[in-house]
């Protein structure tokens, strides 16, 4: 087994990490990456698609901009529809200037791995087994085993960005971490659709049946969610189904309806809440869904990911640069604020718009006049738009 010296040892090649290894690769920090999965499914793993400002800027100043700024669709505001009625928010309006873009991740995740190659980067993918040790050290040890190589990696620092299930956390004695957890008893049945979007803008729908999401991909793809039960199964779903099910949420009185056609991809998405405290064990640095995880009503969790890879990123250079570690002992505390800020926001646009097994006629009213207040008031909108334009980093 070969044992080799790196700086930084990053766990997952998802979004976090590759972005993680990119910002370090720019300071001229050398790391590693490591995936169990292969680079195929990565790839194409339909997932995010919704970028705050602050990200898209991110990845712009980072050089990656340059597909993003021909593919992706820059959206200046959303609907809210219920009763039958869409409202436009005017998010640029409300939030002087600032807009959301939408781009799939798995295009971020490709260009990722394209600027990674460009620049000599190494992203081990098909792990067949990987481990960590020495936490409690100043050289903790990152283990993966590949078709080709048993390597150790004896690390400055360990990036943990292997999402929720992950090894990472996992790795860090329960008695140091404190969990938050709660279960939204709600499941999306997200689909692609080779359909032109039937709107420019997004469409977040409550309906009597439970909320729906009109999105997009590209200008020949449609994205579409539907709420449904928690213990739903894909196979009680065939397409007509989920069709019948979409217009009857998302047809208006004016008559606006998403536009159908060959559905490309199905699947089920739980919703959960969950936030770990400390985002730090040591040497070992949690980012991205391996510290949190966010229900996806407020289109969050790419971007808090970008936002604490970011601020790893740069704590990190600030050690190997002038060798305080100021930076690496605020990342946890400064992590977990906005953390907090986006798990309130997301739990609260999901109360707003979906519909509870156990729901009374007066907590359907009282929901109801809690949209018409949001619609109306714009104080009320300024609050949505700024939460869901992102931010600025910090
Ligand atoms: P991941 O993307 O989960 O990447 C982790 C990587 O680690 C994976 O490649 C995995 O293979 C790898 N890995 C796992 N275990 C190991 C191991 N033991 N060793 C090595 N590698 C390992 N967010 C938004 O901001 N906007 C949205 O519009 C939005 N919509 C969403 C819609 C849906 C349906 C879903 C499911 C999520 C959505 N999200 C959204 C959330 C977003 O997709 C995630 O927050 C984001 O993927 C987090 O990135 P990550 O790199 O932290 O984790
Ligand atoms: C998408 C996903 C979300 O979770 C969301 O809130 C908005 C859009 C999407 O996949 O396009």
């Amino acid at each position: 087994m070969a044992v080799h010296r790196i700086l930084v040892g990053i766990v997952g090649a998802g979004p976090a990490g590759l972005l993680l290894g990119h910002l370090l690769q720019r300071a001229g920090i050398e790391s590693v990456t490591v995936d169990i999965r292969s680079e195929r499914h990565v790839i194409e793993r339909v997932r995010a698609g919704v970028l705050e400002q602050t990200t898209v800027d991110l990845l712009r100043e980072a050089g990656l901009g340059a597909r993003l700024a021909v593919e992706g669709l820059r959206h200046e505001g959303l609907y809210l529809a219920f009763g039958g009625e869409r409202h436009r928010l005017d998010l640029a309006d409300l939030t002087c200037g600032r807009a959301i873009t939408v781009y799939g991740q798995n295009e971020i995740v490709r260009d990722l791995i394209a600027a990674r190659r460009a620049a000599g980067g190494r992203i081990l993918f098909d792990a067949g087994h990987v481990a960590l040790s020495d936490l409690d050290t100043d050289r903790p040890r990152l283990h993966v085993r590949t078709a080709d190589a048993d390597d150790t990696f004896a690390c400055d620092y360990i990036a943990g960005c292997d999402g929720f299930h992950g090894i990472s956390r996992a790795s860090i004695p329960p008695s140091a971490l404190r969990v938050y957890e709660h279960v939204h008893p709600y499941t999306w049945l997200g689909i692609l659709a080779q359909a032109a979007p039937a709107s420019p803008e997004l469409v977040y729908c409550l309906h009597d049946d439970g909320f729906a999401l009109f999105s997009m991909r590209s200008t020949g793809v449609t994205r579409l969610y539907l709420q449904c039960a928690s213990d739903e199964r894909l196979d009680a779903w065939p397409d007509d189904r989920i069709w019948r099910e979409l217009r009857a949420r998302l047809q208006m009185h004016d008559g606006w309806v998403p536009n159908e056609g060959p559905i490309l991809q199905k699947g089920l998405t739980g919703m959960r809440s969950f936030v770990v405290e400390p985002m730090r064990a040591g040497r070992l640095f949690l980012a991205g869904d391996a510290a949190h995880i966010v229900p996806p009503t407020g289109a969050k969790g790419l971007n808090l990911a970008v936002a604490d890879v970011w601020r790893l990123a740069r704590a990190l250079d600030e050690r190997y640069r002038t060798g305080s570690d100021a930076g690496l002992d605020a990342y946890s505390d400064a992590g977990l604020r906005r953390t907090w800020r986006a798990q309130r926001f997301s739990c609260w646009m999901t109360s707003l718009l979906h519909r509870s097994e156990g729901a009374t006629d007066f907590d359907r009213r009282r929901q109801l006049a809690d949209l018409d207040y949001l619609v109306h008031s714009r104080a009320a909108m300024t609050s949505l738009a700024e939460n869901y334009v992102g931010f600025p980093l910090a």
